[in-house]
């Protein structure tokens, strides 16, 4: 039956095949690291429960408290990247933070996450604020086992279920992680794995079955007879386990195999030994709970995650022109009746009204869209917000920290940066707005350029309302144009416009009576004698 649980604080035995230092799980377990602060469990009893399988009772539900452990030390090698494949972004978020999502969604009490190649960057995407996840350090990366048993000490104390995950699994989504944890437990075995199975199961564990159907085994590619590689049911990284079954047997796996790792997937034949069952949840939607290792599987992770975007926003009342087109990350919120043209791209925490229409081609990144805005094809904005009614495009470029106020227009060609427009002003063709503060009812006229560069440092351009610049205006800032002031066009300014003045700085024009009859092409052309001169 189960072993009785470990008192905290006591000392284990390093897994075999591995130095001390790597630590089988010891706080300490980064020797003289103090950048590896890893925080501890605290008391299981502490922890707000949630169990998915909506059970309740105090004593029986702490015992069968949920963890979850994320396995995202790896590198990924077969991503031939120097970044961390879990912190590769899989429609706008890293792919291991989709992992802690689906485990969130699925009512998971607390994550610890087993981190080692680009720890710190790995913890950064994944964000130190949130109590309900801790980290466990791997120092080398000796395999999935080992990557668990990693984790021994956060995990000291617990006596429920543990879903192991590898980080690697942007797709799946929390109500399979809810069937799955409903299905182990009604199962009582004490380790089930989520299997698929797949038409080419090239580089996958396959799950190997003896006569009767029950799982005793999985082998790893490399190490599989032809006849168990002609398998075509997977192992998914997706484990549910009894504490009490986990680390005891785990610590028996060895390195005998042909990476030289400790496979936790060697857990399955360690138990069956043992005389224990193992259950199978076999997952009919193999696409969600595949691994992603190379490009070419990101790729299709990010897609398939796309098109469930899609297919959820336009069931909200969206509509897609061209939903296989446009890409919307997942964090992006949208209103009802907005229209969404081909080939948009819609990313980070963007949200967007109601009755607003993107055109073709515009990217929008972290923005905010107020109802019924209209933009126009082949517009970029960036960081950017958008009151309601505004009017953007075509081919404008709206850079970080632009606002505007409703009613606002920006037209073709017109390029802002840390600029605010207020209600119902216009710049509509051809202008480059930096480091501008403009009023209300102000229009720009074509051509005009906020001179906020000297070179060293950006300097501010304040236009106050009902003012009027003509076009081809240069503002050598810092400069002030003040209320319902007029600016002639093609003027460089230079000093404050006062109220209600006009300001005009171009040289005085000449005109030469008779001047292009007497030397102009013409009368080049044609040579002087017809001028009698
Ligand atoms: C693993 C499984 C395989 C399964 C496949 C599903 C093992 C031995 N094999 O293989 O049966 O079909 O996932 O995608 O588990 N990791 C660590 N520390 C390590 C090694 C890996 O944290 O030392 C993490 C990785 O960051 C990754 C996850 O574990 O998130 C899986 O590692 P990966 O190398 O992708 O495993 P596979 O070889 O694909
Ligand atoms: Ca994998």
């Amino acid at each position: 039956m189960l072993t009785p649980p470990r008192p905290a604080g006591v000392g284990l035995p390093a897994p075999p095949g591995t130095k001390p230092a790597a630590g089988a799980g010891a706080s300490q377990a980064a020797p003289g690291n103090s950048v590896y602060p890893l925080r501890p469990m605290g008391a299981v009893s502490e922890v707000a429960h949630h169990d998915p399988t909506g059970r309740k009772g105090p004593a029986s539900d702490r015992k069968r408290e949920l963890l979850s452990l994320i396995l995202a030390a790896g590198l990924g090698k077969r991503m031939q990247s120097r970044t961390s494949k879990l912190l590769h972004e899989v429609a706008g978020r890293p792919m291991v933070r989709h992992v802690i999502e689906a485990t969130k969604g699925a009512g998971v009490a607390r994550t610890v996450v087993v981190i080692g190649s680009q720890a710190d960057e790995v913890r950064g995407a994944i964000g130190d604020h949130d109590k309900r996840i801790a980290f466990a350090f791997q120092k080398d990366q000796l395999g999935t086992g080992h990557a668990v048993l990693c984790a021994e000490r956060q995990l000291q104390g617990h006596q429920g279920d543990v879903l192991i995950l590898n980080g690697d699994l942007p797709s799946l989504r929390p109500e399979t992680l809810q069937t799955f944890v409903a299905f182990h437990r009604s199962h009582g075995a004490p380790l089930s794995l989520l299997t698929t199975v797949i038409p080419e199961p090239h580089g996958y564990g396959r799950v190997i079955r003896n006569y009767g159907g029950d799982v005793s085994r999985i082998v790893e590619e490399t190490d599989a007879t032809p006849e168990e590689r002609a398998t075509q049911e997977i192992n998914c990284g997706i484990y549910c386990v009894d504490s009490q079954a986990l680390f005891r047997p785990l610590r028996q796996a060895t390195r005998d195999n042909a990476q030289g790792e400790i496979y936790l997937t060697d857990l399955v034949e360690i138990l069956r030994k043992e005389g224990r069952k193992i259950a199978a949840y076999r997952h009919p939607e193999s696409r969600e709970v595949l691994g992603v290792n190379d490009r070419r599987e990101l790729a299709a992770a990010a897609l398939a995650l796309y098109k469930r975007k899609a297919d959820a926003l336009m069931l909200s009342g969206v509509s897609l022109i061209d939903p296989g087109s446009t890409y919307i990350d997942t964090q992006v919120t949208i209103g009802r009746d907005s229209t969404i043209e081909p080939g948009v791209m819609i990313q980070g925490d963007t949200r967007i009204g109601a009755e607003v229409r993107i055109g073709c081609g515009s990217r929008l990144f972290d923005c905010q869209i107020g109802d019924g805005t209209e933009i126009l094809p082949y517009s970029v904005i960036a960081s950017s917000r958008v009151g309601r009614g505004c009017r953007i495009g075509p081919f404008a470029h709206l850079r970080p920290d632009t606002t505007l106020d409703e009613g606002a227009r920006i037209g073709n060609f017109v390029e802002t940066k840390k600029s605010r427009l207020g209600r119902g002003s216009k710049a509509n063709h051809l202008a480059y707005l930096g480091d501008a503060e403009i009023g209300r009812d102000v229009n720009i006229g074509a051509g005009t350029i906020t001179c906020n560069y000297d070179g060293v440092a950006k300097h501010r351009t304040i236009i106050e309302d009902d003012v009027f610049i003509g076009s081809d205006t240069q503002l050598v800032a810092p400069v002030r144009v003040k209320r319902g002031a007029f600016v002639g066009a093609g003027s460089t300014i230079t000093k404050d416009v006062p109220s209600h003045a006009l300001a005009l700085s171009r040289a005085r024009q000449e005109t030469k009576e008779g001047w292009a009859r007497r030397f102009g092409p013409a009368a080049r052309r044609n040579g002087p004698s017809r001028e009698g001169g």
